[in-house]
């Protein structure tokens, strides 16, 4: 039985002993969590909070299925995919039925990362080519051949490497073909195109293109219709293949998908797909699936890919477990009624406040982009820190940001996420952005004056007249993001 350390404790050895760069959730005063059952986490006091961020614990939070179906298979057999077992062919199988026919061929690992590095070498060794085509502001993980391909990442470290080409985030709202664009599809396609044109001046050769279905790093971008399978054509012609990482977003997030790449049309299919995060439910399982040619190609290099974790009998079980939970509880349903609601509450909201510019998503996985002004559309960097920073403070309520400017406020529940918590999300948002707004006057009602201060617990500011109940507002103003004052 591990010892209970208090949460100063707690944090204080995860500062001597944890390195640094591993970063926690609200880093100035992190929550300490230590039970959590569905779409709710509970802290050491017993606090419970609401969980917008957690994708990975797709079909909710120690799901008792899950949990009953691990316990029984480490209890029998746990060991690797060297010895000839079930679990692994049953889950294969059931992986092919929710894919495209041609994605027949799976590989399964520990991480994302695995995942994407190991299609990296796929596509090398299937094309014998070696450069990559990624979309701005991209994550795929944090192996080092993955920060090579991750802009969100090489950009703040050694930089672009000259066998990794960067095209546009085919981002509607605020990227360079908008909204009001004839053909934003043809038109993103067409800079993959031009990049790939480059290339060849260069003499260099395409291996693959690679992209999240919905870049979610990105901020929750939608890709226009068209795009993928305009790209595909591009790089396929190129010699190149398109894989679709799809980390974050598969296993029915969607709702009215499976996989988000199945939302540019039937006809699209990606040459390899790459899945992790919500596969497993908070067990380290993760896969790639692709295609008899290119795993034939891969094979026939004659070495073996051996991984020592990928695919044992107690990851495979999990994942049985959680396609069961995902049709069981009808969770792709969920997401698609809870999702629809959600957009119609934000999108109510937008007409209420200027700064929310433009909300979008699909099922449960969507985001508010906000702005300090809608004609230039420039990110509300501050507001989307606070309002985070608010939410749990006030509300209890855990969720994230994303986005180049990290201004895009994200929503990626557990799929258990039900209409009264989208309510009580939305609410919420609505009462902390109204409080802004009628921050910037400040009102000396007595009222007003007896509000308990909400900031006052770490605020930095040497010119803080927080004292108190009498100045709680004074308070507020004075931390009032610049971005609405
Ligand atoms: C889109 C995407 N791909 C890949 C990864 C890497 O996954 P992991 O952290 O499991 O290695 C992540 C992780 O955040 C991700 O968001």
């Amino acid at each position: 039985m591990a010892l209970e350390l208090s949460k100063e404790e707690t944090l204080e050895k995860r500062k001597r002993l944890i390195g640094q760069s591993c970063r926690l959730f609200y880093s100035d005063d992190p929550v300490k969590i230590v039970r959590a059952r569905g779409q709710y986490l509970y802290d050491e006091n017993g606090k419970r909070y609401l969980d917008c961020i957690s994708n990975v614990q797709h079909v909710g939070h120690c799901h008792p299925s899950i949990t009953k179906a691990a316990a029984a298979q480490m209890d029998l057999l746990n060991t690797n995919s060297r010895f000839l077992h079930d679990n692994i062919v049953l889950y294969a199988e059931r992986l092919a039925a929710t894919l495209p026919e041609r994605l027949c061929v799976f590989y399964f690992v520990n991480s994302g990362s695995e995942a994407n590095d190991l299609a990296l070498r796929l596509a090398q060794q299937y094309t014998q080519h070696e450069d990559v085509i990624v979309l701005d502001h991209a994550y795929h993980g944090h192996l080092k051949s993955l920060i090579d391909i991750s802009p969100y990442k090489f950009r703040k470290l050694t930089g672009q490497k000259e066998w990794v080409h960067v095209a546009p985030l085919p981002d509607t709202y605020s990227g360079m073909y908008r909204e009001d664009h004839p053909n934003p599809g043809q038109a993103y396609a067409d800079t993959v195109k031009d990049l790939i044109e480059e290339v060849h001046r260069k003499g260099r050769k395409i291996s693959a293109f690679f992209a999240e279905s919905l870049p979610s790093v990105g901020g929750q971008i939608i890709l226009p219709h068209g795009y993928s399978t305009k790209v595909a054509e591009y790089v396929r012609s190129a010699g190149g293949v398109f894989v679709a990482d799809e980390v974050q977003t598969g296993f029915g997030r969607l709702g009215s998908h499976f996989w988000a790449f199945q939302q540019q049309g039937e006809s699209f299919c990606p040459d390899i797909v790459t899945m992790g995060k919500p596969m497993g439910n908070g067990h380290p399982l993760a896969c790639v699936a692709t295609t008899e040619e290119i795993a034939g190609a891969f094979t026939a290099n004659g070495v073996e890919y051996f991984n020592t974790f990928g695919g044992n009998p107690v990851s495979c079980a999990i994942g049985l477990a959680v396609l069961d939970v995902i049709e069981k509880e009808d969770l792709r349903g969920n997401a698609t009624r809870v999702g629809a609601h959600l957009k119609d509450l934000l999108t109510k909201l937008q007409t209420r406040h200027r700064i929310i510019g433009d909300v979008r998503g699909a099922g449960l996985f969507a985001g508010i982009e906000l702005v300090k002004d809608r004609e230039k559309r420039t990110p509300a960097t501050e507001t989307a820190a606070l309002l985070v920073k608010r939410l749990k403070e006030e509300d209890k309520i855990c969720i994230s940001t994303d986005g180049p400017w990290e201004s895009v406020v994200k929503f990626k529940p557990p799929m258990c996420f039900s209409m009264e918590d989208a309510d009580l999300v939305v609410q919420c948002i609505d009462r902390i952005l109204t409080g802004y707004r009628s921050n910037k006057f400040i009102q000396f009602t007595w009222q007003n004056m007896l509000l308990p201060c909400t900031n006052s617990d770490h605020c930095g500011d040497s010119l803080c007249l927080c004292y108190g109940l009498f100045f709680s507002r004074v308070h507020s103003y004075i931390r009032a993001p610049t971005d609405l004052k």
